[in-house]
């Protein structure tokens, strides 16, 4: 786990070095229009502030679920247009990740610019599950940086990743917490160590898999769990509902189960919508 600050970074001096920063740019689009902005405005500060210190910036980022090879719906194009309108600093996309256009545009990489990689997971070892993959692809992305690199981990959303860009580099650079994972870090310290009452958590997204160690610390904790978001089928089916073609993940119905029970005995309520279309 990052300890280091992205503040202890700067102050050591940034100037002319090369600093990977993985973000979380994985914005919803239609077609090639980004719908909601949001990623992409709270990766801006830390982008900033290294910029600001004469950073020359390299970031990392996915976008969707590609196969593990480059495909246009799944390329960073838009999110990076977007990056470039909103920043105030020069923003440049490369064609690939770690191929001869990441190579080519990072080695003539100017202090105060920010080069944003294609897609990470258009490279099967991304996401690999065996670490010797996952470390080549590491080494690759580290190479860029020069000797003097550093990690900068900004991406809250996929920090939980066991991925090359978010873990393995990690190993291998002087790794540092970007502001906003520090932040939301900060965040969940109050909401698990030092909360207070009545505590009503609402619980959105799809996935109740992606949610299981979140549930399991907040029973007993919170005294309401609101449930929403396509998450809500699989409690829906847990209650013996059926629920047609919604998004259901059918092997966590027992899971659900065993969740529900446990919050009755430890005093935390879970509410389901009433309303909902089918
Ligand atoms: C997200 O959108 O939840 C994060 O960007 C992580 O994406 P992932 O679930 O595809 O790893």
């Amino acid at each position: 786990m990052t300890s280091h600050t992205l503040n202890e970074l700067i102050a050591e001096g940034v100037r002319g070095r090369y600093i990977l920063v993985r973000s979380d740019l994985n914005v919803p689009l239609d077609g090639s229009t980004v719908t909601d902005d949001g990623r992409i405005r709270a990766s801006l500060p830390v982008l900033g502030k290294l910029t600001d210190a004469g950073a020359r910036v390299l970031v990392t980022a996915h976008l969707g679920r590609p196969k593990g090879a480059p495909e246009d719906k799944y390329s960073l194009k838009p999110a990076v247009a977007r990056l470039a309108e909103l920043a105030s600093f020069p923003v440049s996309l490369a064609e690939d990740t770690v191929g001869p256009s990441a190579k080519e545009q990072a080695a003539s990489l100017q202090d105060g610019q920010v080069l944003v990689l294609e897609n990470v997971r258009f490279d099967a070892r991304e996401t690999s599950k065996d670490e010797a993959e996952r470390g080549a692809f590491a080494d690759e992305l580290v190479g860029l940086t020069g000797s003097n690199g550093a990690f900068v981990n900004d991406a809250f959303g996929a920090v939980h990743r066991k991925h090359a860009s978010v873990y393995d580099v990690a190993t291998r650079l002087p790794s540092y917490l970007g502001d906003l994972v520090g932040t939301e870090v900060e965040v969940l310290r109050k909401l698990t160590a030092d909360t207070q009452r009545p505590y009503v958590v609402v619980l959105g997204g799809s996935k109740v898999s992606d949610k299981l160690a979140v549930i399991d610390n907040l029973l007993g904790k919170a005294d309401t769990i609101l449930v929403g978001g396509g998450m809500l089928f699989t409690f829906l089916a847990a209650a013996g509902h059926k629920v047609a073609g919604s998004l259901l993940e059918e092997d966590q119905i027992p899971v659900v189960q065993d969740y529900l029970k446990r919050a009755a005995d430890a005093g935390t309520d879970f509410v389901i919508p009433t309303d909902v279309v089918v």
